[in-house]
């Protein structure tokens, strides 16, 4: 067994399970605020994952997190900061210290990075390194859109991003993947961490945080019923924050990002059914199938660390008024299933949002899927305003969905999140929109009405004018998108 991060009283049962880079960790002790990278630094003496922000911000704590899913192990990028230790049974977590080629000098990504004068002040580099391999295990062709896309969550600060992204232009130069250990050692690896899966404790204790992760959709739903106030902890890239930043205590806690039926994606001829633990990442594919212009949409929500943990009912269960995902699932016209128990029930996913801070749900009861018709003749247009194009939470975001009859528009939906205290719809722009000619008069009616239906606010993001302005603004530029056809109606394949 291994040391835990303290010396704490624990409960037998509180055993976490998984590999770290080539050894199995065993270990007892592990408290549910406890994050990886102070495991890892404090615990492990691994000292190449840095601590920049602590908040999934600036990536110089990247590691790649492998689980098996759907019967292949994938790695992926994750910041450690945010990371809960009860979250890793059976994944395999590698760092930059198990990064070397097989004759053990520096692998191919940190040949190109050495090469290329790829690092300046050297802190953040472990983490641009560890990013920039997760996208070459990912096959990701090196296009300089796409390294900026892996490079969304690695901040450096010193602007040295020209070398960075020539380095990954050029790591298949210096070696093949069929040569990466740690893909040679993938099968191995795989049933290693099938059998942890098994062996998963389900109920810990330590001193005063009790947690479970449960091991079906069953006995959570039983747990939570019996512990009502017991958080849910999902992707915890909301609630990582709350223990790194506001040091909050969170007990009992429910950890559900992993539960398999909550990770369930069904696509029938009328509907997308998306489990509630289903990530950004996985999310995006799917829906891009549909609704082409979501694709860049995700591509506007944080970096892939965020992207590869965050999940859809994380999302919605904050109910922040600036969450991207609230109005693009009810631009969608997207429903909610609510369970508590048994019981369950659906909902429109506009009316999950009450006020601020209040929503429609009860105590012990959470989001088990959220289900996006297919409709083929939808026009779907998506916009994000944010200070930074990269990695930032918008100030305003717009989703705007509506069919056509005759040149005619109808069933339109015009929501905004950052124009008010929830995630809304713009009702009576809709009406003016409504059974008309999508033309520029139109929008000059339309951008009037939007006064009558927000009152936005100012804070340390934009002042109520700008946002005001702004979302005036994308009304029209909807508008010349549509009729100059630069964006296309959803995808009729299912
Ligand atoms: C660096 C960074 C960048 C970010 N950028 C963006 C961005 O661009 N756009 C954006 O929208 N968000 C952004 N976020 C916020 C965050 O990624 C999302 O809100 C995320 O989707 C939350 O999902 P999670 O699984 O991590 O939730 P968690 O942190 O696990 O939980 C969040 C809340 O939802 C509740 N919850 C979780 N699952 C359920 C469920 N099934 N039923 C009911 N309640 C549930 C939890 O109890 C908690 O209150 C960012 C966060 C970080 C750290
Ligand atoms: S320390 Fe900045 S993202 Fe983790
Ligand atoms: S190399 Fe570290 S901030 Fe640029």
């Amino acid at each position: 067994m291994q040391k835990s991060i303290n010396n704490r009283i624990v409960d037998s049962n509180s055993v976490v399970r998984f590999y770290l880079n080539g050894d199995l960790i065993e270990l007892e002790g592990v408290g549910a605020r406890d994050t990886l990278l102070d495991y890892l630094r404090l615990n492990k003496s691994l000292m190449g994952s840095k601590e920049g922000c602590g908040e999934g911000d600036c990536g110089a704590c990247t590691v790649l997190v492998g689980r098996v899913q759907s019967g292949s192990l994938e790695y992926k990028t994750m910041n450690s900061c945010i990371c809960l230790m009860p979250t890793l049974n059976a994944s395999h977590i590698v760092t930059v210290e198990n990064l070397r080629a097989l004759d053990g000098t520096l692998h191919p990504v940190q040949r190109a990075m050495v090469n290329s004068h790829g690092s300046q002040c050297g802190f953040c580099t472990p983490g641009i390194v560890m990013s920039l391999y997760g996208a070459w295990l990912q096959l990701i062709e090196p296009t300089y859109g796409n390294i900026e896309k892996s490079l969304q969550g690695n901040l450096c600060r010193c602007t040295g991003y020209g070398p960075i992204i020539e380095a990954a232009q050029s790591i298949s130069t210096y070696g093949s993947l069929s040569e990466d250990k740690l893909l040679q050692e993938q099968p191995t690896m795989k049933n290693n961490l099938i059998d942890l899966e098994l062996r998963q404790s389900s109920i810990g204790t330590c001193e005063s945080s009790k947690f479970i992760v449960p091991k079906s959709l069953q006995s959570f739903s039983k747990f939570f019923l019996e512990h009502e106030d017991a958080t849910l902890v999902a992707g915890a890239t909301d609630v990582g924050l709350w223990i790194t930043k506001h040091l909050a205590t969170i007990n009992p806690v429910i950890f559900i990002g992993n539960l398999k039926e909550l990770k369930n994606i069904e696509v029938n001829k009328d509907q997308i059914n998306l489990g509630s633990c289903v990530t950004y990442s996985q999310c995006q594919p799917i829906l891009s199938k549909h609704f082409p212009t979501v694709n860049e949409y995700f591509f506007r929500i944080a970096g892939d660390q965020i992207r590869n943990v965050g999940t859809i009912g994380g999302n919605i269960g904050n109910a922040s008024p600036i969450g991207d995902l609230a109005p693009l699932f009810i631009g969608l016209s997207g429903t909610i299933t609510l369970r508590r128990g048994e019981d369950r029930r659906i909902i429109a996913v506009e009316d999950f949002f009450v006020d601020y801070n209040v929503q429609n749900i009860v105590k012990s009861e959470f989001i088990e899927k959220i289900h996006i018709p297919l409709n083929e003749n939808l026009f779907l247009f998506t916009y994000k305003i944010s200070k930074r194009r990269d990695e930032d939470i918008s100030t305003v975001s717009a989703i705007f969905s509506f069919e056509v009859l005759d040149e005619k528009l109808f069933n339109v939906r015009l929501v905004f999140g950052g124009m008010g205290p929830i995630p809304k719809r713009a009702k009576h722009t809709e009406d003016i929109l409504n059974g008309n000619f999508f033309d520029t008069s139109i929008v000059k009616l339309a951008q009037l009405a939007l006064e009558s239906d927000f009152q936005p606010i100012s804070d340390m993001r934009a002042t109520k004018n700008y946002r005001m302005q702004v979302a005036k603004n994308l009304i029209q530029k909807c508008q010349l998108e549509y009729n100059s056809n630069e964006r296309i109606k959803v995808n009729r394949d299912v």
